[in-house]
């Protein structure tokens, strides 16, 4: 019995060392869900490139943010309006998706973690 809770602690210990010491978050774990979610408004001249400026086509036109600059800080979800608009964090009126959609907890902390990691390529 004893022996069995250790093995689970050890085991629970050794998991999240592991996590900890994962790969950092990429454009390219990020992009899937970009395109998913925001895509159908924020590529090409859909309505969210043509009303903002901000297209999710490819990873430098997501770093330019939009007309008026960039929605992207690098290191800091917290400072950045795209983490703001989509965690919830700004008016619901530019509350992203657009269309009353909300974005899944781990969709939230995969952004989170790629932007605070650098919102490497
Ligand atoms: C249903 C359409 C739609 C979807 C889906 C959508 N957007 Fe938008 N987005 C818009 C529109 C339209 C605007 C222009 C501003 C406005 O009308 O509020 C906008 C503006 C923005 C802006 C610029 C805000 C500013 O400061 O001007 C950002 C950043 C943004 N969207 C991010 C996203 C992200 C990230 C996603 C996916 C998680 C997303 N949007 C999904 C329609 C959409």
């Amino acid at each position: 019995m004893h022996m069995k809770m250790t093995l689970m602690v050890m085991a629970t210990l050794l998991a999240s060392g592991l996590a900890g010491c994962s790969k950092p978050v990429t454009y390219a774990d990020v992009e899937p869900l970009l395109m998913k979610q925001c895509a159908s408004c924020h590529t090409d001249d859909k309505e969210g490139v043509v009303k903002s400026g901000f297209s999710v086509s490819s990873y430098d036109s997501v770093m330019k943010g939009t007309r008026l600059g960039p929605v992207i800080v690098p290191g800091s979800a917290a400072s950045s309006t795209l983490y703001r608009m989509v965690s919830g964090e700004t008016d619901q009126k530019i509350h992203m998706p657009h269309n009353g959609s909300w974005l899944g907890v781990g969709q939230l902390k995969l952004i989170e973690r790629w932007i605070d990691e650098g919102a490497k390529k």
